[in-house]
């Protein structure tokens, strides 16, 4: 079914100016871009975002990192968006990234990895909320 997934082009992305190329993998694959913007997460922002991993060791990091520089959140849709989005970013470390994934080909660690997609359709609606008024999604 054709449904929705949220996703993160990372700081680590933006500063290497791959917002392009990593757009041309979604487009080329079959997800449609339908809500996009670039913004700086606020550290209330991103440990929000990430507070599922509140009790991880890399919580601390990982929200500094986030909030290192620009990011682009975005609305990624088409046929089952959520599974075929993380299977264009391929695993999370990119040590373990299949060949001609977004990791494999630009992430720089397990952390600087890129890009995050949401893992469920019921993840995604939330992450969606989280960032997009429903006015900003142009299907
Ligand atoms: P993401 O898909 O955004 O979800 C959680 C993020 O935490 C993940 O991508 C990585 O950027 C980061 N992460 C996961 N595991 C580790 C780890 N072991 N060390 C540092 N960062 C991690």
């Amino acid at each position: 079914a054709i449904e929705r997934t949220f996703s993160i082009l990372k700081p680590d992305a933006t500063r290497r100016n791959l917002t392009g190329k990593i757009n041309a993998v979604f487009e080329e694959n079959g997800l449609r871009i339908v809500a996009q913007k670039r913004i700086h997460m606020t550290e209330t922002q991103a440990k929000k975002f990430y507070e599922v991993h509140a009790a991880r060791p890399f919580y601390g990091e990982l929200v500094s990192f986030m909030t290192s520089g620009p990011v682009v959140v975005q609305v990624l849709e088409g046929e089952n968006a959520v599974a075929k989005n993380r299977e264009l970013m391929g695993a999370t470390n990119p040590a373990n990234a299949d060949a001609g994934t977004i990791r494999k080909m630009f992430a720089e660690s397990i952390e600087a990895n890129s890009v995050h997609g949401s893992d469920s359709a019921e993840n995604a609606a939330i992450e969606i909320a989280y960032f997009f008024a429903g006015s900003e999604i142009v299907g």
